[in-house]
């Protein structure tokens, strides 16, 4: 599972990582940044609560359905 974060549409509501700490976080600016590495699927749900909270719409969540 991945998120994926536009840097172009994110103004640093910093609703996602209120939201779903366990996947976002901000940075200095608060402004989301971009998990690198792969989450466990287990925060999948989180991480769509924290996407869709995002006013901007600026988070996409890849989930891999095997
Ligand atoms: Fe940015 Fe949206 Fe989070 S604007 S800080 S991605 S709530």
């Amino acid at each position: 599972m991945r998120v994926q974060i536009d840097t172009g549409l994110c103004t640093g509501h910093g609703q996602c990582e209120a939201n779903a700490p366990e996947v976002f976080a901000l940075d200095d600016r608060g402004f989301a940044v971009t998990p690198d590495a792969e989450l466990p699927a287990g925060l999948a749900e989180e991480a769509r609560f924290g996407a869709q909270a995002c006013p901007e719409r600026a988070i996409t969540v890849h989930v891999d359905e095997r």
